[in-house]
């Protein structure tokens, strides 16, 4: 597969290691309220191949044959002993929308899929660029609609690697955005965050910030729920009368009203600082979401209200502004309408474009994105997988040689060229372990022949297209010589 990185939309990213990729995991697994079992793979269902094709209802007999002269591989290892039993070498990562669910319902053959894999301990991830949700809260709603057993280990959701950000900002105030403001910071605070504020909180102590009235009447009209952290900014953000008779949030002019002889540092602090800013998914109140980010993007140093002299010497993004995340690329995605739908990535290029303008296109702006098609995300699935298939055989009796180097391959299958594709194909052999990533597309979402004609080459063009993921799966085990040809 070519490596190029053509499709990489964004400006920058972090670079981890598996050292921090090992904290998000437990980090992650804070909110496993599912299960507590640390292994991929729980109470395997009552499926064999053979019930995998007569679920399928497929025509051809890939599955029907007897095992091939395989007779290590179809069979339970639970019981058997590395003597008895071969341990797979590859796994798969799933997407999630267009692949295992549409519309919040499951796929065809998606059920019998995981339950597959599950029963032969064939590992598998779910890496999907949705979010909103807690992670254990997600993994229950698919094990519901799957019928499956799948922990917080199985699965990354967009703003799930978020939390590697948290030593660098628990105790300062951030800034998050998305499909709902209330949601996003009862996740950010679950994740441990302490300080989180939303644009509709901003909004509500100076409405004059946005002067529209559709706003108004809406969601982001309530009042604040409960009262922020720090003391001295929650005065902020009321705009109050304990705020010493100042407004704080309004009052970004230099010697502002009622403050002569003051220095201009004691006035700074007055406001309420904002560190950093995320978004959690799609947003839905994009304007005023993109003139509170506009805003904080000139201040001085974070501070609500101000506005940054260094912008007019052109040195943007130059004066200790909050840096800005965004947990997904997505310019499209399918839902139920029968054209793709814009994503979290459409407002990013939104809030990118009214930049370029306002800086007169002199200074790209500065952002950090997780997600796929990002390296990180396909790293971090890549260390859960192999960490749990050495957690599992190590528990099965198997030697430190077998285990190390195991998995060789990892079977992306995706339905988003430009993330699940791209971001497989550019990882491909690159991480920490070396293992091979094949890219797998399926027809049951976003991807569209007519629109995406890609050459050979491009970075989103896939290894195999196959009609879903049953199908995707059946090639690959074919591809393993897990099946006959
Ligand atoms: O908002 C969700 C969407 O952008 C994609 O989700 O599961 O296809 O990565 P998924
Ligand atoms: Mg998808």
């Amino acid at each position: 597969m070519k490596a190029t990185n053509l499709f990489l939309l964004l400006s920058s990213t972090l670079s981890r290691t598996s050292t921090n990729l090992a904290t998000a995991a437990s980090l992650i697994n804070r909110k496993a309220a599912t299960t507590t079992t640390p292994s991929l793979f729980r109470s395997p269902p009552p499926l064999s191949p053979s019930s995998f094709v007569s679920a399928r209802g497929f025509r051809d007999d890939t599955f029907s044959k007897p095992p091939p002269s395989i007779g290590k591989r179809w069979i339970r290892p639970d019981s058997a002993t590395p003597s008895e039993w071969e341990a797979p070498s590859f796994a798969f990562a799933f997407d999630i929308d267009g692949v295992l669910l549409h519309e919040r319902a499951p796929l065809p053959g998606a059920a019998q899929t995981l339950a597959l894999l599950d029963y032969y301990h064939i590992p598998f991830i779910l890496l999907t660029n949705g979010g909103g949700k807690f992670e254990a809260d997600r993994v229950a709603e698919l094990n519901e609609k799957l019928g499956s057993n799948m922990t917080t280990d199985n699965f990354c959701q967009s703003h799930t690697p978020f939390q590697e950000l948290l030593p660098e900002y628990r105790d300062k105030t951030i800034l998050v955005t998305g499909s709902d403001y209330e949601k996003c910071r009862e996740i950010m605070e679950g994740y441990g965050f302490r300080s989180v504020v939303t644009p509709g909180d901003i909004f509500r102590a100076a409405p004059e910030v946005f002067p529209f009235d559709t706003v108004r009447g809406g969601e982001v009209g309530r009042e604040l729920p409960k009262p922020l952290w720090k003391p001295r900014e929650r005065k902020g953000l009321r705009g109050d009368d304990e705020a010493g008779g100042k407004t704080v949030l309004m009052g970004g002019k230099k010697g502002g009203e009622g403050e002569e002889g003051e220095g201009e540092e004691k006035r700074l602090e007055d406001h309420l600082k904002i560190d950093a800013m995320f978004v959690l998914n799609d947003p839905r109140d994009w304007a005023l979401d993109v003139q509170v980010f506009m805003d904080l993007l000139q201040s001085k140093q974070g501070y609500v209200g101000t506005y940054s002299e260094e912008n007019n010497r052109g040195n943007w993004q130059g004066d200790g502004q909050p840096k800005l995340f965004f947990s997904n690329s997505d310019l499209i995605w399918a839902a139920k309408y029968h054209l793709p739908r814009f994503g979290q990535g459409a407002f990013q290029h939104a809030l990118v474009g009214i930049w370029k303008e306002v800086t007169e296109g002199k200074k790209e702006l500065v952002r950090t994105s997780f997600g796929k098609p990002h390296r990180e995300t396909y790293e971090y699935a890549e260390e859960m997988l192999v960490r749990h298939r050495g957690e599992w055989l190590k528990m099965k009796g198997y030697g430190e040689e077998d285990i190390r180097g195991g998995l060789k391959r990892v079977y992306m299958v995706g339905d988003n060229p430009e993330s699940d594709i791209a971001g497989a194909n550019d990882y491909d052999g690159k991480g920490r372990y070396g293992t091979e990533w094949v890219s797998l597309l399926v027809e049951t979402g976003v991807f569209d022949a007519a629109r995406m004609n890609f050459k050979d080459g491009d970075v989103r063009r896939a290894d195999v297209v196959e009609k879903d993921v049953a199908d995707a799966v059946k090639w690959a085990l074919r591809n393993e010589g897990w099946v006959d040809e």
